[in-house]
């Protein structure tokens, strides 16, 4: 029989080009992109060649987005356009489901209509559009099972929207997962929407808006963040990645040692001019010999432990201060100057420009510098002072680190209650 070759209607834009290779390479994708990329248009198209190339027989593939109303809005309309030049493409339109003449089948859902209707087939690749709107409870019960029968793939893709979504873990994943694909595209670098669209866009929306759907900046949905653009712009420039610690340079430590709170101890080396925080310590309801045991444990030359000054404060059941408490469990403080929370939070922004993080050992410390935010007061617009929650211990802790190192740096030292020296219970520097 005579071959007919079939043209797509479809020319992958550079970035869409780049999706399709990394793709065809790896089992798991996230792609992050900014509005109007073409990742649904290109997602489609990417499961359409698929039903022709992939060597099994009976493929199985699933689009899955937020809604059933936008899955048949947009990605069923694509399914269309790119196959009806395909002889014996069949159509169910109540199921949205697109047969191919080689066997190879199409569903598409919105998981809002019915989830479960995903169950009880096996898939050799699923696409889950704007992930960030969908339950983080959808992947791992329902697909990755699916995946199993035939080690079949997964696309993410989605804009930002906060760290308190799937999307967020999703990218958190594959950064530490180099069998993972990820990628980010913003719109500044794309040059999909021209220059003078990208203007008007930024005229008529919110810099935080803008930041995220256009620059894909996690940070940006969390209203008045206060470091949330300083930790975006470390994450752009690499700077969150594995860190090896540095054992030709001590490792300072930084508290925040609340009583009813979680305690905090940071971990951090400063190695000329950079700040690389290494590793993070956090346990509610536990006292300062829990921390002592666990700083101890960890394999580290210490150089300075700095504490807030509240750590001068005397217990009434013992009438010792835990700057003594902790002097006899070999941890020896150093208080922090006494700074206004807003001064100490300009000194450790500049600390942060400075910084990097350890990606896996400083997870949550990242996640809570991203959260850190001030509250809008809608009765005096303007934001108030930083919100007292999970985040502000981390930020207490970095704060406290950056305050001290700043006094250290510039040679002064802030007045303290017991004498100083430099013997070190946990080693030398
Ligand atoms: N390769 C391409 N060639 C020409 N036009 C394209 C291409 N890819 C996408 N488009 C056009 O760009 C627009 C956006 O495409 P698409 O819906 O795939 O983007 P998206 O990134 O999913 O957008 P959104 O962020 O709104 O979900 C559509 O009008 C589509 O027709
Ligand atoms: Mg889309």
């Amino acid at each position: 029989m005579k071959e007919k070759i079939i043209t797509i209607p479809y020319t992958p834009r550079d970035a869409q080009r780049e999706i399709h290779n990394a793709l065809d390479t790896h089992r798991y994708s996230v792609i992050i992109a900014h509005r109007r990329l073409g990742k649904s248009m290109a997602a489609i198209n990417h499961l359409i060649r698929y039903a022709f190339t992939h060597s099994m027989p009976n493929i199985r593939m699933a689009y899955i987005s937020p809604t059933f109303k936008q899955t048949k809005q947009i990605a069923w309309d694509y399914v269309k356009q790119f196959t009806k030049q395909i002889p014996g493409i069949k159509y169910n339109e109540t199921e949205l489901r697109c047969d191919f003449p080689n066997g190879a089948r199409l569903t598409l859902y919105g998981v809002d209509a019915n989830p479960d209707a995903l169950r009880g087939s096996y898939y050799d690749f699923v696409v889950m559009d704007e992930v960030q709107l969908i339950n983080e409870d959808v992947f791992p019960t329902v697909i990755l099972p699916a995946l199993a029968d035939r080690k079949g793939k997964c696309l993410f893709v989605g804009t930002p929207m906060s760290t308190r979504n799937y999307l967020y873990e999703l990218y958190k994943k594959a950064k530490a997962d180099p069998s993972w694909h990820c990628k980010i595209y913003k719109a500044s670098e794309t040059n999909i929407i021209d220059k003078f669209e990208l203007a008007q866009l930024k005229q008529n929306m919110t810099d935080e808006e803008y930041r995220q759907e256009l620059e894909c900046d996690f940070s940006a949905a969390i209203n008045g963040s206060i470091y949330g653009k300083i930790i975006d712009k470390l994450d752009a420039d690499n700077r969150i990645t594995k860190i090896n610690y540095d054992i030709g340079y001590p490792v300072h430590t930084a508290w925040d040692l609340g009583i009813a709170d979680e305690g905090i101890v940071v971990f951090f080396q400063e190695i000329g001019r950079q700040i690389y925080f290494i590793d993070c310590l956090a346990k509610s309801g536990e006292g300062l010999p829990w921390f002592a045991k666990e700083i101890k444990n960890r394999d580290y030359v210490y150089g300075k432990h700095f504490a807030p000054h509240d750590i001068e404060v005397r217990d009434f059941s013992n009438g010792l201060s835990r700057r003594e408490v902790a002097y006899q469990l070999g941890i020896r403080f150093q208080v922090a100057p006494k700074l206004a929370v807003e001064e100490g939070i300009h000194i450790t922004s500049m600390m942060l420009a400075r910084s990097y993080f350890d990606q896996q050992k400083c997870e949550v410390l990242i996640d809570a510098l991203r959260h850190y935010h001030r509250k809008w007061s809608v009765n005096n617009k303007h934001f108030s002072k930083p919100t007292h929650d999970w985040s502000s211990h981390f930020c207490d802790a970095v704060r406290i680190g950056a305050v001290s190192l700043t006094e250290n740096t510039a040679g002064k030292k802030p007045p303290q209650s017991m004498a100083q020296n430099e013997y070190q219970v946990f080693g030398a520097n």
